[in-house]
């Protein structure tokens, strides 16, 4: 195995399930956002552009509609999957995440000297995963009770309106917190995949990088394709992995690192400098 081989990590149909949840994501915030805080001037702009409060809403629902055809599309390959026998389960959490947590932020503050050998899916994945299902399902519910307020009081108590109100507003915000700071960071400011992951275009990771970010999963594809070099022992795993493993940051990682850090902490202070006070209030 060379340093440019690659392997498929995202199908086609995953593929196509992140694009779609990208844009009804990116429509529903952008769409939901100028409601929520509705007297600062950017609302006004972004209401305007749409033409006005009635054709904003009327995106938001066309937004939510495809939200839940992408909720349907996913539903119907677990089904499939399931059928054929082929149901994965390694986006499950287990107890090994929860030490990986604990043993990746001692990596981050420096009182270990490697990162732990993440699976199929690092701690964080399974994090983020996990969120979406979470989220898109209190914001459906919350959503549909709030576009039948009359029909939803008809069988829940009148409160629950205002519950949801109150859910969708602030799931909203940590939606859009969650995937500016954490996603993005994640997926394409971090050092480890920048200038970004090309995973979710064409579905492919280069051994390199698998071996980054994903050892033992690497680890069991190495011994798959050479059955007779199964993984070395741990301590001399990362000097005798058949691809290039990265020595510390050179001059340049640093650089871009520096600039990557400038970036991210802008967006940061960005979001707290325009949303914070406000909430405040
Ligand atoms: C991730 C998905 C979604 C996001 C990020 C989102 C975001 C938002 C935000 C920020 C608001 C303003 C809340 C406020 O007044 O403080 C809002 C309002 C609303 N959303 Fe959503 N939403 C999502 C999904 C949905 C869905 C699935 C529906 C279902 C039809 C829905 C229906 C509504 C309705 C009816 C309102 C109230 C509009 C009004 O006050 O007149 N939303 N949404």
């Amino acid at each position: 195995m060379s340093e440019h081989d690659e392997t498929l990590r995202f199908s086609l149909e995953a593929r196509l399930q992140h694009g779609l949840l990208a844009v009804s994501l990116a429509v529903l915030l952008l769409t939901g956002l100028p409601i929520k805080f509705a007297t600062l001037p950017w609302a006004h702009v972004v209401t305007a552009f749409f033409g006005g409060f009635p054709a904003l809403l009327s995106a938001h629902f066309a937004a939510a509609a495809l939200l839940a055809g992408v909720a349907v599309f996913y539903l119907v390959t677990l089904i499939r999957a399931l059928v054929r026998g082929r149901l994965d389960f390694s986006i499950v959490p287990r107890p090994s995440d929860f030490v990986d947590f604990g043993r990746h932020l001692a990596y981050l503050i420096g009182l270990r000297p490697e990162r732990p050998r993440f699976g199929k899916f690092t701690w964080w994945e399974k994090f983020e995963f996990w969120a979406v299902v979470w989220g898109t399902t209190l914001m459906g519910l919350s959503g549909l009770i709030l576009a039948f307020p009359e029909r939803a009081s008809s069988f829940l108590p009148r409160w629950v309106v205002g519950v949801a109100r109150v859910a969708h507003s602030n799931e909203a915000l940590l939606a859009f917190l969650a995937v500016v700071i954490g996603h993005v960071f994640a997926v394409h400011l971090s050092p480890h995949v920048f200038p970004g992951s090309t995973v979710w275009w064409n579905g492919r990771i280069s051994l390199a990088q698998l071996h980054e970010d994903h050892a033992a999963l690497y680890d069991l594809l190495a011994a798959a394709r050479t059955p007779a070099a199964a993984p070395p022992p741990a301590a001399s795993r990362a000097s005798a992995s058949p691809v290039a493993v990265k020595a510390g940051p050179r001059v340049a990682d640093r650089t871009l690192i520096a600039v990557e850090l400038v970036v991210f902490l802008g967006l940061v202070a960005a979001v707290w400098v325009g949303l914070v006070p406000y909430l405040l209030k």
